[in-house]
């Protein structure tokens, strides 16, 4: 996989990426990060990004040419040669009517909710570009030509798009063949189903008197895989009962969800 990030504060992605798991995998040669400076695009004395919004509102917004321009030299390192920002729309999409648009995922609010499917999509590309506003967003101009994929990682507001693109590069990369160990990792956790995870434990057995849950310990593999499946039922009724709606329940879940709702009525 490799991410290409369009970003005012380059160093930001690059010191958050290289630690843990993604820098182990950048190391490896699983993941590769391009981060372009967009102020690098500017064509004006002062590298000046921003300016007033038409129509006034409160503060600046990210003019379309940097953004346009920091784009057209990362696509044309993949064989894609766009025109100079005294060509047109149409002559961008002849372009990509050429050549395979590569996919560009636009951190912003107004996009469409990150979950653990588009992660999976995401992470069969080989080239993801992230594009991160900042300000008050980018000129819509250029983002009707260049992105593919609007995302928003949750019904707040961010200071920029930079944690967001992290945040995706993060879901995505631990998805990548090869970046976890254990490959059932990404399977049983949560969303993976549509469900939470269950409660995990580690030694020592008892911690300030609390036990582990004895069926943990008893070696009983069904057992086990019962009592986890029951309280992924539990939390996901608990903290997410949206979930619970889309989720493919076996009629066992269903009885032992009726069971809990009786036991604890709302
Ligand atoms: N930029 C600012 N807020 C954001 C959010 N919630 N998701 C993605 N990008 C953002």
């Amino acid at each position: 996989m490799n991410y290409h990030v369009l970003t005012l504060f380059p160093d930001m992605i690059r010191d958050c990426m290289n630690y843990s798991i993604t820098g182990k995998a950048m190391e490896k040669g699983l993941l590769s990060l391009n981060c372009v400076n967009i102020r690098d695009y500017t064509r004006n004395k002062h590298q000046k990004v921003d300016d007033y919004i038409y129509g006034g509102g409160a503060g600046l917004l990210m003019q379309a040419e940097p953004v346009y321009l920091a784009y057209r030299a990362l696509v044309s390192q993949m064989g894609i040669t766009l025109p100079d920002t005294d060509g047109t729309k149409e002559e961008v999409y002849e372009a990509f009517a050429k050549k395979k648009k590569p996919r560009v995922v636009m951190m912003t609010p107004v996009g469409k909710l990150f979950t653990q499917k588009m992660a999976e999509d995401f992470s069969k590309e080989e080239d993801l570009i992230f594009l991160c506003g900042h300000y008050e967003g980018i000129d819509e101009r250029v983002l009707e030509m260049i992105v593919t994929d609007p995302v928003c990682i949750g019904d707040y507001v961010l200071t920029g798009g930079e944690l967001a693109s992290m945040v995706v590069m993060d879901a995505v990369s631990r998805l990548v063949p090869g970046v976890l160990h254990n490959e059932e990792s990404a399977q049983t956790e949560s969303f993976s189903e549509d469900l939470l995870e269950f409660p995990q434990y580690s030694r020592p057995e008892v911690f300030m008197g609390e036990a582990v849950p004895p069926v943990l310990l008893s070696g009983h593999h069904a057992n086990v895989e019962q009592w986890r499946r029951e309280e992924s039922l539990k939390r996901t009724k608990k903290y997410r009962p949206d979930l619970l709606e889309k989720a493919s329940l076996t009629r066992k879940d269903e009885l032992f969800l009726a069971q809990v709702e009786k036991n604890s009525p709302l």
